[in-house]
C-alpha cells in the first residue's frame, strides 16, 4: 500500500527537529514531520523544492511510503511505483535501495535492516530485468547520471523491515544548484582515501570544497585558524596554495615539512595577516558565537575573499546561531555563503563562502 506522495528530507540521525524547525520556517503550511530516523517528510510546498537548506542531505521529491511483509512484494510494489514514470518519461534513469543512515557518519541505528536493504536492491533488479527488459536498457550506473546531470532517480529508503519510503523522480537542482535528489548514496563515496591525511578533520573540508564547488587554487593563499594536528592544512597544500597554520599545538610532522606550510603559534582570536588572504580556514573548538565574532573582524578588516568556518554547538540551540550567521550574511552581503550540516559535521555546521571568480574581497557593509 502506497501513502500520498511528500517531499522527502534525509538528515544526519538525531538531527530531525533542526531540520523540521527549518523548514518550517521557509513553509510553515508544510507540515514537516519525521518520518523515521534520519527521514522527514513535507508537504510538496513550491518553497521547500528548490530551497537551499542547511540540515538535509539529500531531497527525495514524490516520496510515498510503501509496506508489505516480505521483501518480494516491496520490491514488487517498489517497481510498480516506478514503472509510470520510466514509461512515461523516456531518460536513462539509475536505482538505489539503502537506508537513511547512509547519510550519517557512524551510525548503528540501521544496522539490522543494511542486508535487507540490499536483498530489496537485488529483488528490485531481478523485477525490472524480467519484466521490464526495455526499461533496464536505459538503466545507468549513479555516476553517469550524476555526469551528465539528466536522468530519473529511483531512491528506496528502508527504515523498517517492512516499510520502505521511495522517490521516483527525475534529476533537476536546487536554488544552491545542487542536484535533487542527489544520485549517489552519500558525500563519503565521492572522497578519496589521503594516506596522509592526519585527523578526520580533512574529509569535513574535502566534503566543504565538494560542497562550494571551489577549492583552493596552485598559488592561493590561506589562513587556517586552529590547524593542528593539520587536516585543513593538508588539504589546502595539497592543491598547490600556500597556507599559514595558526595552532599552539604542534601540527603533524609531514605537513610541517611542506615548503608552502608556515606555522605560527600564536592565537587564533588576536591573528590576522599582513594582506588579505584568498581563503580564511577555521576550526577552533571554541563557544559559536566566539567563532562568528572572528569571522565578523575579518570580513570588517577585508582580510579574506573566501572562507570556510566550522561553528561547534557546544549545546546551544541551533536556530540562534543560525539567526546570527544570516545576520551576518546579509551585513556583508554574502551572497555566496552556504550553511551545511555536513555529512563529516556532527555537532557542528560549515560555514562555506567561496572567493567570487573575479577576485573582489568581501563586500564591507555597515
Ligand atoms: C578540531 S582541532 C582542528 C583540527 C584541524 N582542522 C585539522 O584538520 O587537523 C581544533 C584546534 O583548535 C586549536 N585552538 C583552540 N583554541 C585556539 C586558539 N585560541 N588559537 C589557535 N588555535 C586554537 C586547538 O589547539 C586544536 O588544535
Amino acid at each position: 500500500m502506497a501513502s500520498e506522495p511528500r517531499i522527502g528530507f534525509v538528515c544526519a540521525i538525531g538531527w530531525e527537529q533542526p531540520l523540521i524547525d527549518e523548514l518550517t520556517s521557509i513553509a510553515p503550511g508544510a507540515a514537516a514531520a519525521a518520518a523515521a530516523p534520519g527521514l522527514v517528510t513535507a508537504r510538496r510546498v513550491p518553497a521547500l523544492m528548490r530551497c537551499d537548506t542547511v540540515f538535509a542531505r539529500n531531497r527525495l521529491p514524490d516520496i510515498v511510503r510503501i509496506s508489505a511483509d516480505g521483501a518480494r512484494d516491496l520490491a514488487r510494489l517498489a517497481g510498480e511505483a516506478a514503472d509510470a514514470m520510466l514509461d512515461s518519461v523516456a531518460m536513462n534513469w539509475t536505482a538505489g535501495f539503502t537506508t537513511p543512515d547512509a547519510w550519517t557518519c557512524e551510525s548503528e541505528i540501521y544496522a539490522d535492516i543494511h542486508a535487507r536493504a540490499s536483498l530489496l536492491s537485488d529483488l528490485f533488479d531481478e523485477r525490472m530485468r524480467t519484466y521490464r527488459k526495455r526499461a533496464t536498457e536505459r538503466r545507468r550506473p549513479w555516476k553517469e547520471i550524476a555526469e551528465t546531470g539528466r536522468g530519473i532517480v529511483v531512491t528506496g529508503l528502508l527504515t523498517k523491515k517492512d516499510e520502505l519510503w521511495l522517490s521516483v523522480a527525475q534529476l533537476g537542482r536546487d536554488a544552491a544548484g545542487i542536484p535533487v535528489p542527489a544520485p549517489w548514496p552519500s558525500p563519503d563515496v565521492l572522497l578519496e582515501f589521503d594516506p596522509i591525511a592526519p585527523c578526520r578533520s580533512y574529509y569535513k573540508l574535502e566534503e566543504a570544497w565538494l560542497e562550494a564547488g571551489s577549492a583552493p587554487k596552485r598559488g592561493q593563499t590561506c589562513v587556517d585558524i586552529g590547524a593542528a594536528p593539520g587536516g585543513w592544512t593538508w588539504s589546502a597544500l595539497r592543491r598547490g596554495a600556500r597556507v599559514t597554520a595558526v595552532d599552539a599545538a604542534d601540527l603533524d610532522r609531514r605537513v610541517a615539512a611542506e615548503k608552502n606550510c608556515e606555522h605560527r603559534r600564536d592565537n587564533g582570536y588576536e591573528y590576522m595577516p599582513e594582506k588579505a588572504v584568498d581563503w580564511l580556514l577555521c576550526d577552533m573548538i571554541v563557544r559559536p558565537m566566539a567563532t562568528i565574532g572572528l569571522v565578523e573582524r575579518w570580513l570588517e578588516a577585508g582580510m579574506c575573499r573566501g572562507f570556510v568556518v566550522n561553528v561547534k554547538f557546544r549545546g546551544k540551540d541551533p536556530s540562534s546561531i543560525l539567526n546570527a550567521i544570516e545576520k551576518l550574511g546579509k551585513r556583508f552581503a554574502l551572497d555566496r555563503l552556504r550553511v551545511k550540516h555536513l555529512f563529516h559535521d556532527r555537532n557542528e555546521i560549515t560555514l562555506i563562502c567561496p572567493p567570487d571568480a573575479g577576485g573582489r574581497e568581501s563586500k564591507r557593509r555597515r
